[in-house]
């Protein structure tokens, strides 16, 4: 199926060498990325060393690297180690799209990801973080977890692409997995605004009773502050943005279609203890569904509000 928004990544490699496997790993990871990121290779090779002698008359291959930067709605940065650092000419691009002032900083909030690389154990480490260290001050967002320290790099990827092994292949998959929701979670999209997130606000003639059996459903504490009339959950610490599905409805006979509050529970061997949970908070339990592999619970909150409580979507295979 075709994404409907898909994500622009630049591709940034640290090194400039024909036979970089630092390349190869890079093509690794974006041959592995979900379906929604499309990628552009960002060259760096071409740019002149930074001198602010040129911020008034700047050479092209600046402006070409800056716009290109712009362009994107992340940076995945793929670089071996030098010396215990980054390449000279990693550090020379990372300078010039920072300037020539604060404003102008083309890396400024934009969701980034970091892959070392080397031929030995050590993965690139001493890179990784100098690189980190460098994306704080020209306010990159740098995705902390997975970190990704590439050691003994040749047999990771071989020279077609190919993963030395399926714990190769699934953690580079993984990566980028991660990364599309790290952009999905801080980038700002394409126009530069971010998404409006919205609330979702239940209407009871017992708010304190309603609230107190969602939060102990959904684990989630209630907020400080509440009152008879008004009580809010506390998602401060939740860090993953609920997703906001709209679906045919099919039950006709109601007149209008119900608001549907489903809960996705990720863990196979739990998902039906949270129905167990629910009735014991005061839930009703209205039927057990499967539909094309999908297991659903249906029940009725304490005010007849419907929802369903769906398990794991069986692995794709
Ligand atoms: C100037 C220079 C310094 C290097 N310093 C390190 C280092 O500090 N740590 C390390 O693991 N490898 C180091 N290496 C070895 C590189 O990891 C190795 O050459 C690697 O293949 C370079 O990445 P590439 O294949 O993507 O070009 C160094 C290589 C060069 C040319």
């Amino acid at each position: 199926m075709a994404a409907l928004i898909s994500t622009r990544v630049g591709i940034i490699v640290g090194s400039l060498r024909t036979e970089s496997i630092s390349r190869r790993i890079a093509h690794a990871l974006a041959e592995r990325a979900p379906g929604s990121m499309e990628f552009a290779w960002i060259e760096i090779g071409d740019l002149p060393l930074y001198s602010e002698d040129f911020d008034d008359d700047p050479p092209a291959q600046w402006t070409r690297f800056r716009d290109e930067v712009r362009s994107c709605d992340g940076l995945l940065f793929v670089t071996p180690e030098y010396n215990r650092s980054i390449p000279g000419a990693l550090k020379n691009a990372t300078d010039i799209g920072s300037r020539p002032d604060e404003d102008a900083n083309v890396f400024d909030g934009k969701p980034a990801a970091i892959v070392s690389v080397s031929p030995y154990a050590n993965g690139g480490m001493a890179a990784n973080h100098a690189l980190r260290q460098n994306f704080v001050y020209i306010n990159l967002r740098t995705m902390a977890q997975p970190e990704a320290y590439i050691g003994m790099a040749e047999d990771v990827v071989d020279e077609e692409g190919r993963a030395g092994s399926d714990e190769s292949d699934r953690l580079l998959t993984e990566f980028m997995q991660a990364f599309a929701e790290w952009i999905a979670l801080v980038g700002q999209g394409e126009s530069g605004e971010r998404p409006i997130v919205g609330m979702l606000h239940f209407l009871s003639p017992e708010p304190r009773r309603l609230a107190r059996f969602w939060s102990e459903l959904m684990r989630l504490p209630i907020a400080d502050g509440a009152t008879d009339d008004l009580v809010m959950l506390d998602f401060d610490h939740v860090v993953t943005p609920t997703t906001w599905i709209f679906g045919r409805a099919t039950d006709a006979a109601r007149g209008r279609a119900p608001l549907g509050l489903d809960i996705g529970v990720q863990d196979a061997d739990t998902w039906a203890d949270v129905a167990t949970r629910a009735e014991a908070l005061g839930a009703e339990r209205v039927g057990e569904h499967e539909d094309g592999g999908i297991q659903w619970i249906e029940m009725n909150d304490p005010d007849g509000n419907r929802f369903r409580v769906f398990a794991p979507r069986p692995e794709a295979t």
